[in-house]
């Protein structure tokens, strides 16, 4: 993706070292952070400077390849092992993150130079399987619609180009005339922060609506298709994706709304028989009763927005059954996920 002139990837390793884009800081400021150890990258992933299911992926495998190039000679297996749990504990719900520390550390087992290449192409492969899926994802979208998306999952969410955006991003650029309706996406606001960032950087034409907008705006008929990403895909075809997004699809059901999810089979999980089994993550509370942003005079500042003393419950996911889900677009291209095994529906290529 390229931010002022210059190509970016959101997430990337350089020797030791890995480079991302401060999440946290967009859309104020523009900014890169070095992660000099395994401990800074989960550091990194646990306070969300990076953050969306493929980009926590990259970053997971490179975190475990930076674990092998630290680990001595000798109990290099127990380091290793300590390192895994550690990347693996820092976020629950994404399934991309668990997907590629197994692969590095499968190749961590036969040399160091083995993970730093296998995290090498889990985030090559992040990058060309969204470039695919928005090839596929093109073909649904008609001239002239108004689509809605919730959360950010865009380049920032992955190693490039996105999921729900890739397909977006690719109409654009034949310039099929469309519109994005961004939920704001609380209590972190990726939808108002990045999705909305993003698509100023890309020039496509937008709005913000908050959360609580998306039912009205499809019972006036203002939306012709949602797309959103996914954190983690069951077996039967039932979704884990950004807190809201369950909402958003029984109102699609309820008003003809075609629902489609964005992405790759890195994140579909065999083992999850269905969404109930799907782990999801409770964040700090303090995320629903504070709000970070930009004062007038251009400073960063940190408010309390709710009333002093009351308490938050702060889920970060929620799971949207396969009924409500219009087909999943994948690198391998578009499948219904109600009526079959995901599996069986991509001839076993997860
Ligand atoms: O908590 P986040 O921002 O890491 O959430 C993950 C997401 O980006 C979304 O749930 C997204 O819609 C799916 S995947 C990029």
């Amino acid at each position: 993706m390229r931010v002022n002139g210059i190509d970016y990837r959101t997430v990337w390793m350089e020797g030791r070292s890995v480079f991302l884009i401060e999440q946290n800081l967009l859309p104020f400021q523009f900014s890169i952070h070095e992660a000099k150890s395994c401990a800074e990258s989960c550091h990194a992933i646990r306070t969300m400077m990076v953050r969306g299911a493929g980009a926590i992926g990259a970053i997971a495998g490179f975190a475990m390849a930076q674990a092998a190039l630290e680990a001595h000679e000798q109990g290099f297996l127990s380091f290793l092992q300590k390192a895994k749990t550690e990347i693996e504990s820092t976020r629950p719900t994404a399934r991309n993150l668990f997907y590629a520390v197994e692969k590095v550390y499968a190749a961590a087992l036969i040399s160091r130079s083995a993970a730093v290449s296998v995290a090498q192409q889990v985030a090559d492969r992040d990058a060309a399987d969204s470039r695919k899926i928005g090839e596929f994802g093109s073909e649904l979208i008609q001239d002239g619609m108004n689509i809605e998306t919730h959360c950010n999952a865009g380049w920032l969410a992955f190693v490039d180009y996105g999921t729900a955006l890739s397909p977006i991003y690719q109409v654009h650029r034949q310039g099929k005339k469309i519109f994005v309706y961004a939920d704001e996406t609380r209590p972190r606001s990726q939808g108002a922060r990045l999705t909305a960032w993003e698509l100023n950087q890309a020039g496509v034409p937008h709005t913000i609506i908050p959360d609580n907008a998306g039912a009205y705006l499809m019972s006036l008929g203002k939306i012709d298709m949602m797309i959103v990403g996914a954190d983690r895909i069951a077996a039967n075809g039932d979704v884990a994706n950004k807190i809201g997004t369950l909402e958003k699809a029984i109102a699609a059901k309820e008003f003809g709304v075609p629902f489609y999810v964005a992405a790759p089979t890195s994140t579909f999980d065999q083992e999850c028989p269905d969404g109930k089994s799907i782990p999801i993550e409770e964040r700090s509370a303090d995320e629903v009763l504070f709000q970070d942003g930009l004062t007038s005079d251009g400073r960063h500042e940190k408010i309390l927005v709710c009333s002093p003393g009351s308490s938050a419950f702060n889920p970060a996911f929620d799971v949207t059954p396969a009924k409500y889900i219009t087909g999943i677009i994948t690198e391998n291209g578009i499948i219904k996920a109600d009526g079959g095994t995901i599996d069986h529906l991509l001839n076993g290529k997860i």
